[in-house]
């Protein structure tokens, strides 16, 4: 049950896929006995609070700044648009409350904070004293990395590191999953009576589905088909051969860390690599290469990572162990980050590979932004 001091909680795209994860996070964690609820729409005000916040009053407006202003917290899933649209507009009017965000919009802002709590709590915590409004969640590979590799990161053992991700159809949005699903269909259709016959010829099933790719498959989404192929490039082309996403990647590091402006005794970690798209449904993986600051065992690394934090699961380097328990199909649905394939390169002892898996719409989306509410309730 609220009570009255329950703080009052804006709660803006909360029907979206990432907001559907949240407020499913949010009823399993039983988070919504700490805030009194107040659901906004973009498109159905008036209309009634879902079903699972007992008490919650009809739907407000969404673009209602006078109605969003009179809250001390708001919390958005809305999207990127929506937080241009309001966000300036709500502060301008001089609004102080909290604003926690998913959407990247004001993420590299001076004045905001990136939220991923086992990580960078202190950041937070410091933010917090000093007056800062806005906590926006990372980008989703960035916090799944370092749910991860949180062990080295924090302990500043990283140097430099690649990162180069094989990203899921989650991360375009809902329609891009179906799409996905759409295309396998599409090419599974085109070559079903040859798939019933065993004795039919694989190189000829193989230019069936070529040929579906490059003419049949709809790819309104993604632009080119993704099933049984790849995407080599994910979000804006910055002009310089980098794209957006594998921008975010070094600059969001080392700003969740508080390494962003050479803090003292934290040294800025340059991170780069290519982000890739794959067909997978809703967790992003990443190979890294990581060139460490000192010489450690991989038992040393190991223990690091697996004391950080009680979601990063180390994985045994096995071909068992990998196949099991470090896949998609393995993270997907559950808070575990696995974090495997740990072992020293060729380049010299201070250098390692490893590779990491999470669900993108838990600790990559809704989780860190669940959890920053729950810090400024007092829950967390
Ligand atoms: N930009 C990410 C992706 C999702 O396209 O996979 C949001 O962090």
């Amino acid at each position: 049950m609220t009570t009255a001091a329950n703080p009052s909680v804006g709660l803006v795209g909360w029907r979206g896929m990432v907001g559907s994860v949240l407020m499913q996070r949010m009823q399993d964690e039983n988070d919504f006995a700490n805030i009194n609820p107040v659901f906004f729409s973009t498109s159905n005000a008036g209309g009634a609070a879902p079903s699972f916040a007992d008490g919650a009053g009809k739907l407000e407006d969404a673009f209602d700044i006078g109605t969003l202003a009179k809250l001390p917290i708001i919390v958005t899933a809305q999207g990127g648009d929506y937080t241009k649209q309001v966000h300036g507009e709500l502060r301008n009017r001089g609004w102080d409350g909290l604003w926690i965000d998913a959407a990247s919009t004001l993420r590299m802002n001076d004045d905001s904070i990136i939220v991923l709590d086992p990580i960078n709590r202190d950041v937070i915590d410091a933010g917090l004293s000093g007056g800062v409004k806005d906590f926006i969640g990372g980008n989703c590979t960035v916090s799944c990395m370092l749910m991860g590799l949180g062990g080295l990161f924090k302990n500043n053992l990283v140097e430099w590191g690649t990162s180069m991700t094989y990203q899921a159809a989650s991360g375009g949005g809902a329609r891009h999953m179906r799409e996905l699903l759409n295309q396998f269909g599409t090419l599974n259709n085109e070559v079903s009576s040859e798939l019933d016959d065993p004795a039919s010829a694989i190189l000829e099933i193989d230019h069936k589905v070529l040929a579906a790719q490059r003419t049949g498959v709809d790819a309104t989404q993604f632009g080119v088909p993704l099933a049984g192929s790849l995407i080599p490039w994910i979000d804006a082309d910055l002009g310089n051969g980098q794209s957006k996403e594998e921008w975010k990647a070094g600059v969001e590091t080392n700003k969740i860390l508080g390494t962003g402006n050479g803090t003292a005794g934290k040294d800025h970690i340059a991170m780069d690599g290519l982000c890739i798209r794959i067909g997978a449904m809703r967790s992003h993986s990443q190979a890294l290469t990581l060139k460490l600051r000192e010489d450690l065992s991989v038992t040393e690394i190991e223990n690091l990572l697996a004391k950080d934090n009680e979601w990063a699961k180390v994985v045994p380097n096995t071909k068992e162990a990998s196949m099991a328990d470090l896949t998609p199909v393995a993270a997907s649905g559950t808070l575990d980050i696995p974090v495997g394939r740990i072992r020293k390169l060729e380049m010299g002892p201070e250098y390692i590979s490893a590779f990491t898996v999470g669900d993108q719409l838990l600790w990559g989306a809704a989780e860190p932004l669940r959890r920053m509410l729950n810090i400024v309730t007092g829950k967390l």
